[in-house]
């Protein structure tokens, strides 16, 4: 496999409650699963390594691995740099629990990569991110060891999750390949990025967005935007989270959501109702009573 592979997917299954279904940790039903998914057209899984604590991506891999056949279709996203308390191995502050930091470090990020690929059992990380922006990142460094990465054939593409643009911009500065994903927080529970300049910024540099917690983890439908998704659902006869899916697919760049659902009725409602074309007075109604205001 050569070339960053586009993330050409309507929509990307965020894995990271996988380690919290026990009905599908067994390997041969998890490749069941990811088998259903794949027929479907969803070819596009979204790991981190702190999911479960590595679990996430080593669950995926066991299914992999019990079924072979599947690691050549699916197309895996996946990150680091967050070190969790229980990840903090360094025993530097002397106390009985680690710190929670970021590592943007070359030795850091190289061996997470290689740490990722041996979990996930693929061959290369399609994309791969920084999950977090590092204050102590030295662009040098981290953009090295993407660059090398990707040199290796170990990764697709890299990208990078939740920075701002000086941030992505100093990173990419540093590197000779180009940064092609920017996971960002973003759905009508979360619209901000609309209105600072984020997400102009990364569609102007040619990032694809990636939209995590499309759904505000749920929030998008129980929130002050419900009537309105609820009226709009009926009329076009579609489900309301699947209408908060399409009110993100409406926006230049076309966000990627990544649904963090793992219920197969749920997935396919949202991967068929996403495809609905928005008028943009309806577009507008939803961001109105999301936000509880009209534009100016
Ligand atoms: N880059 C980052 O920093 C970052 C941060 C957070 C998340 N993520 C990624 O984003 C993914 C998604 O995050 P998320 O879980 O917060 O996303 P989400 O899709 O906004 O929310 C999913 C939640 O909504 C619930 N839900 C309620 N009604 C639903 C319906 N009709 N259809 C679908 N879901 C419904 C789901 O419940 P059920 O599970 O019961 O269906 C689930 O608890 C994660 O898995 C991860 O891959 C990335």
């Amino acid at each position: 496999m050569t070339g960053s592979p586009a993330i050409d997917a309507p929509l990307l299954l965020g894995m990271m409650r996988l380690h919290e279904e026990p009905e599908l940790h067994a390997p041969a039903r998890l490749a069941d699963w990811l088998e259903a998914r794949l027929d479907e057209g969803l070819a596009w899984f979204d790991h981190a390594d702190i999911y479960g604590g590595g679990q996430g991506e080593a669950l995926f891999g066991a299914a992999l691995r019990a079924r072979p056949a599947l690691a050549s279709r699916v197309r895996v996203v996946t990150k680091t740099g967050i070190v969790t308390p229980e990840g903090d191995a360094s025993g530097a502050l002397h106390r009985d629990k680690g710190i929670k930091h970021y590592d943007s470090s070359r030795g850091y990020v190289a061996a997470a990569i290689d740490a990722a690929l041996a979990r996930l059992g693929v061959e290369r990380l399609d994309h791969f991110l920084i999950h977090r922006p590092d204050p102590l990142m030295e662009a040098e460094a981290t953009g090295r060891a993407l660059d090398d990465a990707i040199a290796a054939g170990k990764l697709g593409a890299a990208g990078v999750s939740n920075f701002l643009p000086e941030q992505w911009r100093r990173l990419q500065g540093a590197m000779h390949q180009r940064l092609e994903s920017h996971q960002l927080q973003l759905s009508l529970a979360h619209t901000a990025p609309l209105f600072d300049g984020c997400f102009d910024a990364l569609v102007g540099d040619g990032l694809t967005p990636l939209a995590w917690s499309p759904l505000g983890g749920g929030r998008v439908l129980t929130g002050p935007a419900r009537p309105e998704l609820l009226a709009q659902a009926e009329a076009h006869g579609i489900t309301p989270a699947g209408l908060a899916l399409a009110w993100l697919r409406a926006l230049p760049g076309r966000p990627r959501p990544v649904i963090g659902s793992l219920k197969a009725e749920r997935i396919r409602a949202l991967h068929a109702d996403a495809a609905l074309e928005l008028p943009r007075p309806a577009w507008f109604a939803l961001l109105e009573a999301a936000r509880g205001q009209e534009v100016a």
